[in-house]
Formats: structure tokens, sequence, C-alpha cells
């Protein structure tokens, strides 16, 4: 395993809502199953609101845990889980505009935001309000957006329309999970509680960002925010110092599903989608038609950094544009990532609006205007309250109803594609109408597959498809306004229309048998037909789909609905085996982790791979690059043994980490002495410097030992040794030019077998490992990085090695890291070689 984990504090998560004598004991009955009569531990009181009420989980506090004692806890039938207790932080990168300085007290102000910018660890962060806005390159140039006048977004999106036909939020209960509100804030008029999750003897806001947020929803004077009479609720769950923790979210999230919130912004979100507690909690909510509003995360331009809960079908997920309705740069990109490697990720963000310049209340008093897509979400969050306070009937106000209206009215943004934009810029107005008309209904995201629709349809419109290839998946989000649970209702039909050559593709399709909450999935893989193997043209049809959900009222009843998804995609000839690249991602191990380590001297960017190693996210750079090369590239989501090798040229293999079945590896041998050829992109896989770069966490309490370095390479030697070929456990880094291009070798290994007659490209470089384990600086001369050989068998194929995968991949190359690569090359210390660690293992969990 990743990571030796030597947490002393768990949440234990129960099936179903227990008092606590009740979690007490089954506690120490699990306990004593395990017979290990010397485990010292105990329960952690929790004080706060919450205690009065039964509660699904309990925090523990074991000393010395054992993984059996762990598992034997999880044996007993009420206990559904255990997680470690997490800590909690949030970076604030704020850039408060000029115009601030007047009511904030500015010189202060600005020390202060810019104090925190160095904790980005461990995140369930989303508001690091990235400083790259600001020196951003091309559309989003800096000088543009310096020039941008903060502006009151509520007016801009004309709530003011709403609120003289008297909708002003009323009846509307706003949760604000924040750094709290100040008792008399004059901006409010409507703080129904302000309840205290932290353990600081406050509810005030010493920070300014609950404060904030809390305007753009509801201030009624001044930067008035959306719906100033809606009912405030103020969670304090974040401590001045931006810190949190599970179990106090988990607390006040209970809490809000018993006071019936009706709106949740999410002030937190992260990569890890596979945090269990949490993504069950945040189900949980909305199935308790709590909507949830959450930002996608400030990680962009890099795509597949959407930041979880933003990333679930139940949740509305903001992105952020700025007032010239440009994709804000730093405002995270899709797709999804769970769903690799064998399927493909869905779309996010779910809409788009306003997150650069936004003037919100300042803490005590007056306006203040921050950027990031944590300022596009409450923006959203207010915009929703103020929906919902429009309709009469309320029960038709759920969270799919609402994301329904919103992506349904949202405006398309000219040029930019369905990952950076989603359904397009939050129209209020067009929202409100769609809302008031509203008849319980399923709906697609997206409504339609059109292959051919440049830019918005990227990456499908970037590459025909044709005979033979892997098919296109689309996987398509179903919300199902008519309730919390439903059902699809029997087999989604594909209809091709036959005179636009429907008959053409083959359709198949896989779908959630049950929709809960709110949502399901409809993902449908698109191939073609025999018969056009060598037809060019166009193909239409569309998919059906009945959706039913048990009434809410009438007893037995049932409500039933059907959608329509139009498909339309271009096809071409089969292109020559010689053009077609097939991407392996079955070895590329999918993120997450679990854990994030904080090293909060240098490592301001992602710890880990958390992008997805596809063709679409961080690989996407060199995607383009093949396909201007007119390659036509595929992804592999299974293993060597599923493909027909006869139909590519090359088998492309980056980074990977998993190892290789027996078969695959004879198959592979056969398919290229057969033709097919291997590129193989490596990086290090050194155990003693995995050792030495182990280290203990004091805030996730964890200790971080690699099990593996950037790639695995024993499995690897296992897969090319029939060549005589083999990577080293050597670690290099350096620059060096190859054919008149300047390159950096990041952390790569070195080739330490190669048939005599191959080629091998050998440069001078440092050892880094010797480095790291004995602070020696020694340059190696002619280290074997690249070679090129040509199987000997007739007709065979040809095999290339690479030892370092840096050079293509985009998450090396974005803003930020491209300055670390620099400070990489000038200093390298054992705090480099972590981050470019983290970027290159996965979890083996
Ligand atoms: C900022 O704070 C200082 C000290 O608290 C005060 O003297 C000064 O007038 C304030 N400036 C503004 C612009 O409010
Ligand atoms: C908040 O809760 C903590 C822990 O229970 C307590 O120590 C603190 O005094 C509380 N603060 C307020 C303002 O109630
Ligand atoms: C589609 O997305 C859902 C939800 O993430 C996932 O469970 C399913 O496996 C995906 N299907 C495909 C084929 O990608
Ligand atoms: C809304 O959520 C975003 C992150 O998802 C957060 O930055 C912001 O503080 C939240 N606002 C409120 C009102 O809770
Ligand atoms: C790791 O790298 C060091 C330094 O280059 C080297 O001496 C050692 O042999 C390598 N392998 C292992 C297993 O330590």
């Amino acid at each position: 395993h990743l990571l030796s984990s030597l947490s002393t504090e768990y949440i234990v998560a129960f099936t179903g809502y227990f008092s606590a004598k009740a979690r007490s004991l089954y506690i120490s009955r699990a306990l004593q199953g395990a017979g290990d009569g010397a485990l010292e531990w105990h329960i952690v009181p929790r004080e706060n609101p919450a205690s009065d009420f039964p509660s699904d989980f309990e925090l523990v506090h074991i000393r010395q845990a054992s993984p059996r004692s762990l598992l034997t806890l999880e044996d007993h039938p009420y206990i559904k889980r255990v997680t470690p207790q997490r800590k909690v932080f949030r970076t604030l990168k704020y850039i408060p505009s000029p115009e601030t300085a007047a009511p904030c007290n500015a010189t202060r102000g600005t020390q202060k935001w810019q104090s925190w910018q160095s904790s980005r660890p461990f995140r369930r962060t989303s508001l690091s309000l990235g400083s790259g806005f600001w020196h951003a390159t091309g559309r989003h140039s800096s000088r543009r957006l310096l020039r941008a006048i903060p502006r009151h977004v509520a007016q801009i999106l004309q709530a003011d329309v709403l609120w003289q036909m008297g909708h002003t939020g009323s009846g509307v209960k706003v949760a604000v999970f924040d750094t709290g509100l100040s008792e008399k804030h004059p901006h409010f008029k409507n703080v129904k509680e302000r309840t205290n999750w932290t353990n600081e003897k406050t509810l005030d806001d010493g920070l300014g960002h609950g404060t904030f947020v809390a305007g753009v929803i509801a201030s009624m004077r001044e930067c008035q925010g959306f719906a100033p009479d809606s009912e405030l609720h103020i969670f304090r769950v974040f401590t001045n110092n931006q810190v949190s923790y599970t179990s106090w979210f988990l607390d006040a999230f209970n809490y809000a599903i018993l006071k019936k919130i009706d709106v949740l912004n999410l002030s937190i979100g992260g990569p890890d989608f596979m945090d269990h507690p949490f993504v069950d909690k945040v189900w949980e909510l909305t199935a308790n038609r709590v909507i949830m509003v959450s930002a996608i995360g400030n990680d962009g331009p890099l795509y597949g950094t959407l930041n979880n809960p933003a990333d679930q079908m139940d949740v509305i997920g903001v992105g952020g544009i700025d007032f010239e309705d440009n994709i804000a740069r730093f405002s995270s990109r899709g797709m999804t990532t769970w769903e690799l490697p064998g399927g493909y990720g869905r779309v996010k963000p779910d809409i788009v609006t306003y997150g650069s310049g936004v003037r919100g209340s300042g803490m005590k008093e007056g306006c203040r205007s921050l950027s990031g897509t944590s300022v596009a979400s409450p923006v959203v969050a207010g915009a929703v309250t103020l929906l919902a306070s429009t309709v009469l009937n309320r029960e038709l106000v759920n969270p799919a109803s609402m994301k329904q209206a919103l992506i349904a009215s949202a405006r398309r943004l000219p040029g930019v594609n369905m990952f950076e934009q989603g359904h397009g810029k939050l129209d209020l107005i067009r929202a409100y109408q769609i809302l008031n008309s509203y008849r319980p209904q399923a709906s697609l995201s997206p409504s339609y597959i059109d292959l051919t629709e440049c830019p918005y349809m990227w990456p499908y419109c970037s590459q025909p498809i044709y005979y033979g290839g892997m098919p296109t998946i689309v996987n398509v989000t179903i919300l199902n306004g008519m309730g919390v649970t439903g059902r699809v209702v029997d087999k989604p039909i594909w209809q091709p229309y036959l005179p636009q050559n429907g008959d053409n593709i083959d359709v198949a399709i896989s779908y959630s048998p049950v929709l809960w909450p709110w949502a399901g999935y409809l993902a449908v893989s698109i191939s073609v037909a025999k018969k056009a193997a060598s037809w060019e043209g166009i193909a239409q049809g569309h998919v059906m789909v009945t959706v039913a959900s048990p009434a809410e009222n009438d007893v037995g009843g049932e409500l039933t609905s059907t959608v329509k998804l139009p498909v339309k995609v271009k096809i071409v000839p089969t292109p020559p085996r010689s053009k077609r690249v097939l991407w392996d991602q079955y070895h590329n191990l999918r993120y997450p982790p679990g854990y994030f380590p904080r090293d909060n001297l240098r490592m301001k960017n992602d710890p880990l791979d958390w992008n997805g190693d596809h063709i679409h996210t961080n690989f996407r750079d060199m995607y383009q690059h093949l396909r201007s090369m007119g390659y036509f590239v595929e992804v592999l989501g299974a293993p060597i043994t599923c493909f027909d090798a006869s139909q590519y040229g090359t088998l492309l293999m980056v980074d990977s980490e998993e190892e290789y079945f027996p078969e695959e590896i004879t198959k592979l041998r056969r398919d290229i002495d057969n033709g097919l050829s291997l590129i193989i992109f490596s990086d290090w896989y050194n155990t003693s410097v995995m050792r030495k770069v182990k280290f203990y966490d004091e805030n996730t309490r964890q200790w971080w030992m690699p099990d593996t370095g950037g790639a695995n390479i024993p499995a690897l030697n296992d897969l090319i040794s029939v060549w005589g070929m083999a990577f080293s456990d050597g670690l290099y880094e350096g620059d060096f030019t190859l054919a008149d291009h300047d390159m950096y070798y990041a952390s790569g290994c070195s080739i330490a077998r190669f048939p005599e007659d191959g080629i091998v490209i050998a440069k001078n470089l440092k050892d880094q490992g010797l480095e790291v384990l004995k602070q020696e600086t020694a340059v190696v001369e002619g280290v074997p990085i690249l070679g090129l050989y040509q199987t000997p068998s007739d007709g065979g194929g040809r095999i290339a090695l690479y030892g370092d995968s840096n050079c293509i991949d985009d998450s090396h190359r974005q803003k930020g890291s491209s300055s670390i690569i620099t400070q990489h090359q000038k200093t390298p210390t054992l705090k480099h070689l972590r981050r470019n660690l983290y970027f290159c293992f996965r979890s083996w969990s």
C-alpha cells in the first residue's frame, strides 16, 4: 500500500442514526471482538449543536490502531466504514481589487491575505484565488483584468427584475458553511442562527470570507446580494486559520439536514472523490432536498481538474468567467475522472458565472471585491435562493429541477468547449421563466450528442469516427426532477434515422438501473457499422429513454418522462494502420490516493497526479499535436489482450503503474512481431529514494511512504525483457538538447539494457538519486535515455523507450509547474523531488 497509516483519530460511520449511548456500545463491542485488550481508545467528545441529536458517526481516538482492529470495527453490522479523520485546509489567495481599499483597511488587509498563500496542502479547498490569473496570457491578459471594474453582480444578472416582482428570497433557508459572520453586520436583516462547529470561542468572522459570501447571497445594502430576505443559517465550520476537520463538517451537515436547509453552498472541495464519508454525506444532503452548489475549483486551465463535490451529478458545479465572458483561466476544466480507465468522464462544470472582481460585503461593513470560482459559486447559490423564492409550489423545487432550470436556461458562450463552460453562462431571468412553468420531468446533460460540433463538443469533434475504432463513449447525466429515486424503464432504444444514414452507426447503451439521488447516467457507446468501413459522411439518429419515479403524493402512483437524445456523427473511411495510435489507459492507475501531504514551502501545485492521465485531460496537448500531424488516437480501456493489434501502428504507454498479466506480455510480443510498434515513456523508480522521501505529516498524522516511483519499472521490465531491454533504477535530471530541441529531463530513469543492434541516445545528466540519498552532486556522462529498436522479424514493429514522461504531461507544464521546473533546475532539493514524486505515484490500495 501506498501509505502506511498511523492516524490516531478515526471517523467511524454507522449505517444509520443512533444515540451516543448506542454508538459507544457498538464501538466497544466491535473492538472487544478484536480481542486486542491492550488497545487504547476513547471516543472524542464533540460539543456542538448536533450533539443533542442522534448521529451516524463517531469520532474515535485509537492509539496505534492496527489494520486488523480497524477491519474488525468495520465487521460490526452497524458500522459502515472507518476512515481517518482529516484536517482540512483552505487556501485563500485573494486578490483584493484596488477599489476595495476604501471600506476595508487596504494595506493591512492585503498583507494578511497574502500571508496565507503558503498553505496548499491536503485540500478540500476551492479557495485558492489563483494568482495565476493575474499573470495570465493571451485572451485573459492581466491588463484587461486589471481594468475590469468590480460590478454589482446581482444587478448585472438582473436580479432587480425579480425584486420588482416582489421576489427577494423570503422563506428560503440558506446555509453558509464558512468562517462565520459578525452579529450586528449592517448588511443582513434575516440571520436566523449562527452555529459553532469549531474549537474557537467565537461565532464572528475573523477573516472576512464568510461575510463576503453571505453578502453575495443576501446583503441588503451597498453591494447587494441576490436574496436579502432569505433566512441565513451561518455555520462557522472554519477557524480563523482556515482549518476544519471532517467531523466538524459531518456534524454540521447532519444539522443542516435537521434544519431543512434549502440551499447550501459548499465551501470546500478537493480532488478526492473517494473520500467516502464525505461523498456519502453529500448524497444524503441532496437526497434530503438540500440544493448543493459548489465551485469546481481553481486548478485551471489544466483539464481533468474538477473538484469534488462539484463533480457529482447531484450537485450544481460552478465555474468562473470574467465580466467579458471569458472563461477564467483559474477555473477548473472537465472531464470528471471517476469513470477512468474503463469508461469516459461526464461533462462538468454544469454552468459558469462571474467569478472575477465580484463585490460582496466587507468583514465589518462596506464592500470589497474578490475573484475565484469560490466567488462564482456563491453567485449561483444566491441566484438559486432567489429563484427558489419565486416558485409558488415549493414542492416543485428540488436539487434536480433547479439544476435542470439552470442548465436549460444557460447561455452558451462562443468559442469554448463543454468541459470549460458546461451548459454556458447563468441566465437568471430565463431560469426564472423555466422554473415557473416547470413540470416534473427527466432531462439529459448534455441534451444531445453532436460529434461534429466544434469547438463546443471538444474532444469529440476533434476526431471523426470510423469502422474498427474503439467505441466513442458519451457519458450523459440523467437528471430526474420527478423524485429523489427513479429508474430507467425498459432498455433505452437507439433509433437510427435511415435517410440520414443512421444505420451506419452501431450504438450500445449502459445506464444506471436506479437513479439516486436525483440523477443517474446513460452511457452511449458509438461505433461504425461494418458496411460503412469505407464510407464518408454524416449519420444521425436518436436514443429514447424513459424514466419513472414514484409520485410523491398519490399513493402507488408513478410519474414517467420520456426524453430523446439526438445523435449526430461524422464517419470517415478507416485510416491506414500506420496512422492509428492506441493510448493505453488501462495500465494508468486512476487517482485518488486519499491523503495529501502538507508541504507548505514550495508545493503550490497538486501533490499527486489526479488528472486522469488521459489524452483528453493532462495529455491533451500531446493528443492535439498528434491529431494535427494526421494521427488518429484511440484509448484502450481494457487489457492488452483485448484489442486487434493489426489495426494499429503504435501502442503508446506513458508512465504506467499497473502490472501486466502473463497473457498480455505474450500477446504484446506476438503483436510486435506482426508489425505493431511500441512507445514507452517511463519514469523513475528507486526504492532507496522512495524510502528516503517518506515523511510524517503532522497535519494528517500520516506517514507518507510511496511504494512506487514515477512508473512501475519492475512491471515494465517484465513486459520488455523479451527484447533484451530494461529500465534502470537510476534517477537523473538535467538539461540537454536533442535534435535542436532544448529538453529537460525531470527525474527520469535510464535505460539499463538494450539490444546491441538498437540505437541508444545518451546524455550527460545529474545523478539525482545520489543527491537525494547522500547530498552529493555528480554528473554522469552518457546516461542512456532514449532507445530505438527495429525488431528483426519480417514486418516486425519498432520499439522506442524514453526514461521520463514529464515532457508530454500537461500537468508539469502548466503555469505553476513550469516555474517549478525552473526552480528545480536551480536548486534540486528533497522537497522538489518529493513533489515530483507526488506527481507520479498513485494509490495501490
Ligand atoms: C486603517 O487602519 C488604521 C489603523 O487601524 C487606521 O489608522 C487607518 O485610518 C485605516 N485606514 C483606512 C483607509 O481605513
Ligand atoms: C465553540 O465550540 C467549542 C468546542 O465545543 C467551544 O470550546 C467554544 O467555546 C464554542 N464557541 C462558542 C462561541 O460557542
Ligand atoms: C458513466 O458515469 C457513471 C457515473 O460516474 C459511471 O458509473 C459509469 O461507469 C460511466 N460509464 C461509462 C461507460 O463511462
Ligand atoms: C461556496 O462554495 C465555495 C466553494 O465551493 C466557497 O469557496 C464559498 O466560500 C462558499 N460560499 C458560501 C456562501 O458558503
Ligand atoms: C538508487 O539510486 C542510487 C543513487 O543513484 C543508487 O546508488 C542505487 O543503486 C539505486 N538503487 C537502489 C535500490 O537503491
